[in-house]
């Protein structure tokens, strides 16, 4: 755990140079805008350690597969979006050596993610090996008004000199990963241009062929006049510079504007690139950095008033949860279906950007409850999208007549994980799938997205689970052998609860689906039945066969669901007994004995009971809660969440708010020493959850709305906002009472604490 950065309700601020940690802060104080992200890498040249990023949404490498030994069944290719064009690049030379900090004294430094207005800032000064004194402040973002566009001013004042500072704005795209299996580079250049202070570097994936166009266009200004320069070209491989020597006086700072575009070949022609990039360089340019900062923070505050919450009484707390907000707002902005949330976002290369049950399964109440139905429509749709490949997917694993099984990790569709275990058994990430659509339907009401594209989803993903179960005539039971479930802490178990579970949730779902479907569009359910061969009563009767007589491992005595069928065989120990140099197990243990041990990554049977709540008692979750959280280690960030929720059900508020504070600061204090590898975008999502579903018990039952909320003893109140079917509720809970609002015109019913009541347009309610 570091515990270096300053508490602060909107920023989030560095102070002191600490190379040590740079790469930590360098995933910290990333920014985006849903098309492209950037890491906090320096603009200035810097030789210390760093991991450059920048990344384009979309734009992924098939990176061929390195695996010890081959199993076939394993794809081809790990996809992951790449390290792109370094668009933020500006080398300062006095003296004839470029500014390093590296090798400069660094004094007065400051690094601050604005995250009210959107943007990063960072200053210092900085004393060269020659002596020469600057203070230099940068700013810069990736705009949301306009994705395509970034911007910087960066500003350089020489404190104890009058001379010449060399000024070059580059953009580079000799770039590379570090995760490369094999250590290539992943781009091809298509043309470089450099033309006075502007610059354009197209430059084409191997392989994928997607083109990536990155144009600058700089100013410089000098007591307010921006200065007609005299450029000298700087132009090989794929970088593309302008270098201009200033004059500059003590005292009197150098202004370096740069506008950037980003334009990928995914929204444009390639052939349209070099002059549409040319276009919105110039447009960015002429709106002016000023203005552009202005749009940005008025963009900012609106996504503020739609997804804020407010903590008071507690500013890390408070600070934690706008930092997980800002950060999913700048990952996923859903204008495009074809997008979506890696695990890191645009914040580092691990994972590869691609997509994982982590969006189902955790980021869509986020999107839900704080932005247009459109926006986590988009995120079903691209699942829908990729339905074809799922079933080729699962074909490929011996499947057949059109069983889909989505993939655990990837980019466009297909498969990209590697790991038996994980590729062949984590097969759970079907029925989150599913989930999802449920979610979206129950919050939304939007029944008639399984007309048009859900039940097609739910049935090829229903025909995988009767495909992948099998009858055990010992048991007289369908049972399903060799899975992993959520917890990656146990491989090639058989049955295990939660994958028997939602395996037969699914059944069930896809066949309320086709009724519903066949009752309200008959016309496009029998096309649908001839487009897929869906074969109705034989099919519905082996789903019910299978669902009504599915085995799920429980142990009567305890009164507890079996994470699998041998797991009360193992030798039991809390993780309280654990010694505290054996923690985190997967870097102190051999994976063997990890494997071996009861102790549970992330919640598993719990995530179960987490989905289906409605259809267990108290006294069921009571007992489950309290026989499998404490063996449970939390090693992977989605796990803290789901126990704050539960926790909360079940009134353990001391428990609820230690499990939150886990997930909360998770990155920023570095809770698993990982982030230098970048955020835990997908768990933010689950801190959210936390807040919402857990400490305001937020629940969608009957297309009602229900709130039970609890506070904090630290915290002197906690307030969010709703959109539930076109209204926006604030909820508001201090120690005394909880405030509701409905802040539309149109009435709506609420149930808090078990009370139904109707809350009037603009009307408001203090219990
Ligand atoms: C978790 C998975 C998750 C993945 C990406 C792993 O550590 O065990 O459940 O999908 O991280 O977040």
């Amino acid at each position: 755990m570091k515990e270096y950065l300053q508490h602060d309700e909107w920023s989030i601020i560095e102070k002191g140079f600490k190379p040590e940690y740079n790469r930590i802060s360098e995933s910290i104080f990333s920014i985006g805008n849903g098309r492209m992200g950037q890491r906090a890498n320096f603009e200035e040249n810097y030789t210390g350690d760093s991991l450059q990023g920048s990344y384009v949404a979309g734009v992924y490498y098939p990176d061929k597969t390195k695996v010890g030994w081959w199993k076939n069944g394993y794809p081809e290719y790990f996809a992951k979006v790449l390290n792109a064009t370094n668009w933020i690049g500006i080398d300062i030379e006095i003296d004839g050596k470029s500014l390093d900090l590296a090798s400069c004294k660094v004094a007065k430094f400051r690094r601050v993610l604005n995250m009210k207005e959107g943007y990063l800032q960072r200053s210092f000064v900085a004393t060269t090996k020659s002596g020469k004194k600057v203070k230099v402040e940068s700013k810069r973002f990736c705009s949301i008004v306009d994705d395509e566009i970034g911007a910087i001013r960066y500003a350089v004042t020489p404190m104890n000199f009058s001379g010449t500072i060399n000024v070059t704005p580059y953009l580079n795209g000799d770039v590379k990963n570090e995760d490369a299996n094999w250590e290539e580079t992943f781009w091809n250049p298509v043309k470089v241009v450099v033309k006075n202070t502007r610059a354009f570097v197209i430059a084409e994936t191997k392989k994928t062929g997607f083109q990536v166009a990155t144009g600058m266009k700089f100013e410089i200004a000098q007591k307010g006049n921006i200065g007609k320069l005299k450029t000298s070209k700087i132009k090989t491989g794929m970088y593309a510079g302008a270098s201009v020597d200033v004059p500059v006086v003590k005292g009197e700072p150098i202004v370096v504007y740069k506008y950037v575009a980003i334009l990928a070949s995914l929204n444009h022609l390639p052939k349209d690139l070099l002059d549409r990039c040319k276009a919105k360089v110039k447009q960015a340019q002429q709106i002016g950095f000023a203005k552009l900062l202005k749009a940005q923070q008025k963009a900012w505050a609106k996504k503020w008033e739609d997804s804020d919450i407010i903590i008071e009484g507690d500013i890390a707390a408070q600070q934690a949860i706008r930092f997980n907000i800002f950060h999913l707002n700048q990952t996923f902005t859903g204008v495009d279906e074809r997008l979506n949330i890696g695990p890191k976002g645009f914040t580092g290369e691990k994972y590869g950007g691609s997509t994982y049950w982590d969006t189902e399964a955790y980021c869509l109440p986020f999107y839900l409850a704080t932005t247009e139905e459109k926006v986590a429509k988009n995120l079903l749709i691209y699942r829908y999208k990729h339905l074809e490949k799922a079933i080729e997917n699962a074909a490929k694993l011996g499947f057949d007549k059109g069983a889909a099984l989505y993939p655990m990790v990837t980019m466009n569709g297909e498969e990209c994980h590697n790991e038996w275990e994980i590729t062949f058994e984590e097969i759970h990430r079907n029925g989150a799938i599913a989930y999802g659509i449920f979610d979206y339907i129950r919050y939304t009401g939007d029944k008639d997205y399984l007309i048009d594209y859900g039940a097609e989803v739910l049935i090829a993903i229903a025909r995988f689970w009767a495909q992948r179960v099998h009858f055990s005539a010992p048991r007289n039971q369908y049972v399903m052998h060799g899975v992993t479930g959520p917890n990656e802490y146990e491989n090639n178990v058989n049955n295990n609860w939660y994958t028997n579970y939602i395996a037969a949730w699914c059944l069930e779902y896809a066949t309320e689906a086709i009724a519903y479907v066949q009752s309200k569009a008959p016309h496009k359910y029998k096309a649908l039945k001839e487009k897929i061969d869906f074969k109705e009563a034989e099919e519905l009767a082996n789903w019910k066969a299978i669902r009504s007589n599915i085995y799920l491992p429980e142990d009567k005595e305890r009164g507890i669901f079996l994470q699998q069928e041998g797991f009360l065989e193992k030798a039991l120990e809390p993780v309280s007994a654990l010694r505290l140099e054996d923690r985190p197990l997967n870097q102190k243990w051999s994976w063997d004995r990890v494997l071996r041990s009861c102790y549970i990554k992330q919640a598993d049977v719990l995530q179960g009971i987490y989905f289906f709540e409605e259809k267990f008692d108290l006294p069921t979750i009571q007992r489950n809660f309290d026989f499998y959280e404490p063996l449970t280690v939390h090693e992977s960030s989605l796990s803290p969440c789901v126990h704050v929720i539960l926790a909360a059900k079940l009134g353990k508020q001391e428990k609820a708010y230690e499990m939150y504070l886990r997930t909360a600061r998770l990155d920023l204090d570095d809770y698993n020493n990982d982030t230098e590898d970048g955020l835990h975008i997908t768990s933010m999502a689950g801190t959210w959850m936390a807040i919402v579903k857990g400490i305001g018990g937020m629940r969608v039952y009957d297309n009602t709305l229900h709130f039970n909320p609890f506070l904090p003893t630290s915290w002197k109140a906690v307030s969010f906002k709703i959109q539930f079917r076109g209204k926006t509720i604030l909820v508001k809970v201090t120690p005394t009472e909880t405030i509701l609002e409905n802040l539309s015109k149109e009435s709506v019913a609420i149930n808090l604490a078990g009370k139904a009541l109707e809350l009037k347009g603009e009307g408001r309610v203090a219990v």
